[in-house]
């Protein structure tokens, strides 16, 4: 689980693999709000080299739902199955601390290895696309899981 300690690393590690960037109050809204949806991995020196950062979606005309911020995981770091295991502690999170129905994303329509971990490997369906959702003009691909709380 993400701390407030895991703040700077988690922005860093951020900065180096995604042009959406946040500033650290935003970070601290997500680890105070869902203390439970954000993870950290950490290499054997305890640097962070990857992360998930999520919410609870709480508008009272849907059903309850978690929303992957962002997740990332630094290049050296990658083909490890690190972000298929930080997605799946915050999805079990989200259905069984928050009881959330399905999981939503974005993603950019052309983000190839974020699409193939979501859809091959975790399941995701594209529920939506979102024309010009990114500051440079991309589309979004939004994406759903429904969620199961474990036994
Ligand atoms: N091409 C195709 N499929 C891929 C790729 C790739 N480059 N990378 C991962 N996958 C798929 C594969 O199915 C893979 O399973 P396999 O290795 O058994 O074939 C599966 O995802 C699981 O891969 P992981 O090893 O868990 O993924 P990784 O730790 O490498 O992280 C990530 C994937 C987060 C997309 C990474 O490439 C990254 O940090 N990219 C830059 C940041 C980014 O795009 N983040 C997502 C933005 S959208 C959002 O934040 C909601």
């Amino acid at each position: 689980m993400a701390t407030p300690d895991d703040m700077q690393g988690m922005q860093a590690c951020n900065l180096c693999n995604l042009p959406e960037n946040y500033n650290l109050k935003y970070y601290m809204y997500h680890l105070v709000t869902w203390p439970r949806l954000s993870y950290v991995a950490e290499d054997p020196k305890g640097r962070i080299v990857g992360y998930i950062l999520g919410k609870m979606e709480e508008d009272p005309k849907d059903a309850p739902h978690g929303h992957v911020t962002s997740i990332s995981v630094l290049r050296t770091y990658r083909r490890l199955g690190l972000a298929k295991r930080l997605m799946i502690q915050a999805q079990e999170a989200m259905a069984d601390c928050y009881g959330a129905d399905y999981v939503s994303l974005h993603v950019r329509k052309s983000n190839r290895a974020a699409i193939g971990l979501y859809r091959d490997t975790l399941g995701f369906q594209v529920s939506e696309v979102e024309k010009g959702y990114y500051a440079d003009g991309e589309d979004a691909y939004g994406m759903r899981l429904v969620l199961h709380p474990s036994e």
